[in-house]
């Protein structure tokens, strides 16, 4: 069980854009109730000239700016000074560990974190040695800032803290996370009403009521989805008897997959 509230600030020249996940859905509730605490530091605020310069030239010249490093580093001084205990300084770029689940459930158990966003063409690689303890990408691709990539993590991490969901293990059923099996698995298909739908009908066994038979028919759609759509995530994973028994019936029934 985890300690306490967990404290995140976040250094970013665009502090708005959090209110995305600090005023919406469950992340808005879980900041209300206090069992997550956001605040943002802008280095516009540390500005020391008039215009309230941000950015800075790199020695290397060409185009673009690198985040000025005098209002970054006073603004990571600030979020850190900020925390109740020394926080993990985390900077959110594509050279960074690969987020996946396996990492938001660690970053999920820090008490204290910094997230520091970087604009233009990110940061001096001096600040990054000096003040920046982990470097985490959310992916092969390149975002216009950190503030994206932050609000991810953010939003993945609050999930896993006690209390921010309505049932105490919905975290634990979510995709990649089965507390049950212990394997990283997708979700399985999921119906509502009307019972018919585009011609299409809800399977049977969802019906009935006999909740053994419902789960036993939900782990073999997730084993079954996580065949289909990511065969590399059951690779890397050992099913027991039954689980092999409850994929093998999901490939009889599916046949052979079109190539
Ligand atoms: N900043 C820009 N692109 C990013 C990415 N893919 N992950 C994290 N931070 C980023």
């Amino acid at each position: 069980m985890l300690a306490g509230r967990m404290q995140v600030g976040i250094v970013t020249l665009f502090p708005e854009m959090f209110t995305a996940v600090t005023s919406f859905g469950i992340t808005g509730r879980a900041c209300r109730d206090g069992i997550v605490e956001v605040a943002c530091w802008s280095p516009r605020d540390y500005a020391k000239d008039r215009h309230g310069t941000v950015d800075d030239k790199p020695f290397s010249g060409g185009a673009g700016m690198l985040m000025k490093t005098g209002p970054l580093c006073d603004a990571i001084a600030a979020a850190k000074a900020w925390n109740d205990k020394t926080p993990s300084v985390i900077y959110l770029s594509p050279q960074g560990r690969r987020l996946d689940h396996t990492g938001v459930t660690l970053l999920a158990q820090r008490r204290n974190l910094v997230l520091v966003c970087g604009r233009y063409q990110g940061i001096d690689e001096r600040v990054l040695k000096t003040e920046i303890d982990e470097e985490w990408s959310i992916g092969d691709y390149v975002l216009s800032g950190g503030e994206l990539a932050a609000m991810v993590m953010l939003d993945a991490i609050i999930r896993y803290q006690p209390g921010a969901l309505g049932h105490e293990d919905s975290a634990g059923l979510d995709s990649f996370a089965d507390s049950n099996t212990g394997l990283s698995l997708l979700d399985c298909p999921r119906y509502t009403r009307p019972r018919e739908f585009a011609g299409l009908t809800v399977p049977e066994v969802l019906i009935g009521g006999n909740h053994e038979l419902v789960r036993r028919w939900q782990l073999k759609q997730r084993l079954g989805q996580t065949w289909l759509k990511r065969p590399d995530l059951l690779a890397q994973q050992s099913l027991d008897q039954h689980e092999q028994v409850l994929l093998n019936e999901f490939i009889s029934e599916y046949g052979t997959l079109p190539t």
